[in-house]
């Protein structure tokens, strides 16, 4: 149960029955602090400016119509009208022992909660571009997009990935002159295109000082727009050879993408010129210098003259925002997307407001589709620079997880000498991993993010290792005691011990947390939580003896480490990062 939102609509409807309008907002938030109880509304006061009436008197009223009793044990008024509600400890252990034996008949993490009215969401994310190899650059939408398409989904959202891989435009031309080159040569490219970047290097390089080679590439673009076949497979092969470099990396950084779900932009070719007479049919087209665009008076430069979106170049070529509007309408279209969501940096963000303004305008996005540009800031060095490598080269990605499996490797070793190595190995593959993922995902998105291997590898603070280690301390502490977790589905919880009503109450906030998550898109939230649950588990740890427990009680105790484990790994896995048992 979403327990904020059940407050919400019990007090809502409490505030309609005082006498405020009929859905005025509850405005339940989780207590400002401990002592105010577990969760408080904060509605009375708005409510009781339009009634003009005494935010006081009015709370008295509302908490008088409420029906809370079954859920809480204390609801009181305080400062000038806000409601302060602590909730019983026997509806807590109800709810817990519920939450225990649906999670466990829905595996070895937590059942989910459903959403209330779930959508299709088309979710735009990775999408690099397919002319390079990947590198730091591409790591936050990837982790981003992933995490948020995995909360949608356990949520119960139709969940369509779209990986909108960057695979046409002028840049292949150089490229597919390379490749015609090695061809004819009868050279292996398969050999040179194990390295990409030094591929795409050396076409650079034959482009800037060789003419003819230069006129060919530019030649072969026309071919290409042209429907070329013989080039068209050239670019197949080209295409195949990146997209498996992607899936490696996808395979590695444990995300969820696959082939089925790349759709680049070369899919959306043959629209491009529909789109464009779309435009033109609702007078939304103006010709500039030769080029079609599209003039919308909300977007101006500084000097206050409206900004031109370019749909179709005076060449008659197409860009990159012709082919985001084609993928609109088939994200809407045929995808039947009710919510279109782009994990795209926040440079793009000038490119996103005018594209959603004109798809709109246009009538390929109707009003009730949302559009949500989730946009990023950037991955930065110990400099505050833009990370790079030391000569100033941009990191391949791979080079990036290997060196966080061979630190974790080192840590691991250090801190557990006596695990044989295979066993060190992966815990360091999913320890490393992890790190690099949690650190993106705690940060919020939408501020810059300083990259830092120690950091991200503390076994102290908001991170992955901290979490997985409190996971692996409680399997250990079954292990200890002999325990199956499976022996405790039907265990009663007692709930008398602060340290025991923190934890319970935290183990229930998980369903709020995700809703919230899925709503803003902010994964760090998710990992707030898990944060402050692991804090809740040690605290409880420290004042509440599990294993020595007397019998009903350590049942209950080893239910409560159960829930928290399950939860953690539920957390964890939605923010696609895995956990082990010991570390
Ligand atoms: N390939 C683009 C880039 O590397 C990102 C594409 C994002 N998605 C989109 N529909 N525009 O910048």
């Amino acid at each position: 149960m979403n327990i904020r939102h059940e407050l919400e609509i019990r007090i809502s409807k409490a505030l309609a029955a005082a006498g405020a309008e009929e859905g005025a907002p509850a405005l339940v938030g989780p207590a400002a602090k401990a002592a105010f109880g577990d969760y408080q509304a904060n509605g009375v006061m708005p409510a009781a400016k339009k009634l003009k009436c005494q935010p006081r008197d009015l709370a008295e009223k509302v908490v008088a119509a409420a029906e809370l009793d079954d859920l809480a044990e204390k609801v009181e008024i305080a400062g000038p009208g806000f409601i302060n509600i602590t909730l019983r400890s026997t509806w807590l252990a109800d709810q817990l022992a519920e939450e225990l034996s649906r999670s466990a008949q829905a595996g070895q993490g937590r059942s989910a909660p459903t959403a209330d009215q779930p959508q299709t969401v088309v979710i735009d994310y990775s999408s690099p571009n397919l002319a390079k190899e990947m590198h730091v650059g591409h790591l936050r939408s990837t982790v981003i997009g992933d995490a948020i398409a995995r909360v949608l989904a356990f949520l119960g959202h139709d969940v369509r990935r779209q990986n909108h891989v960057g695979d046409w435009g002028t840049q292949f031309g150089m490229l597919l002159a390379r490749m015609d080159e090695l061809t004819e040569t009868g050279e292996s490219k398969e050999a040179e295109l194990a390295d990409l970047e030094e591929f795409y290097r050396a076409a650079k390089q034959r482009f800037d000082s060789d003419e003819a080679f230069a006129d060919k590439a530019r030649a072969l673009v026309v071919k290409l727009q042209g429907g070329d076949e013989r080039i068209l497979v050239i670019l197949k092969q080209f295409r195949d050879i990146s997209l498996a470099h992607c899936q490696q990396v996808y395979h590695a950084l444990g995300v969820m993408l696959t082939p089925v779900d790349v759709c680049g932009e070369s899919f959306y070719n043959d629209d491009l010129p529909k789109v464009v007479e779309e435009l033109d049919a609702k007078g939304l087209l103006t010709e500039s210098q030769g080029a079609q665009c599209v003039f919308l008076d909300e977007f101006t430069n500084k000097d206050g003259e409206v900004l031109p979106m370019i749909v179709r170049k005076s060449d008659g070529g197409y860009l990159y925002h012709t082919t985001d509007l084609a993928a609109i309408r088939h994200r809407i279209g045929e995808l039947k997307g009710d919510r279109l969501l782009y994990v795209v940096g926040t440079e793009q963000k000038l490119h996103f407001q005018q594209l959603f303004a004109v798809a709109r305008k246009a009538g390929f996005a109707p009003a009730g589709v949302a559009l949500e540009h989730v946009s990023f800031g950037m991955m930065l060095g110990g400099d505050r620079r833009p990370f790079k490598t030391r000569e100033g080269g941009t990191i391949k990605l791979m080079d990036l997880l290997t060196e966080a499996v061979d630190k974790a490797y080192e840590l691991v070793s250090e801190k557990s000498p006596g695990l044989p190595e295979d066993a060190r190995r992966e815990i360091a593959r999913v320890v490393g991993i992890g790190a690099v993922k949690y650190a993106d995902l705690s940060q919020n998105r939408t501020s810059d993010y300083v990259f830092s291997w120690g950091k991200m590898l503390s076994l102290e603070g908001n991170t992955a290792p901290y979490m997985q280690y409190a996971y692996a301390r409680i399997r250990s502490i079954f292990r200890k005691g002999e325990v199956k977790a499976d022996e405790l589905r039907g265990a009663e919880f007692t709930i008398a011990e602060p340290a025991e009503r923190a934890l319970a109450v935290k183990l229930l906030q998980l369903a709020e947390t995700l809703q919230a998550v899925a709503g803003e898109c902010l994964p760090n939230l998710l990992c707030g939580y898990l944060y402050e649950l692991a804090g809740a588990l040690m605290s409880f740890y420290e004042s509440c003896p599990v294993l020595k427990a007397d019998r009903a009680l350590r049942a209950s105790r080893l239910a409560l480490c159960d829930l928290t484990a399950r939860t953690i790994r539920c957390g964890l896995d939605l923010l696609g990062i895995e956990t082990v048992e010991q570390m």
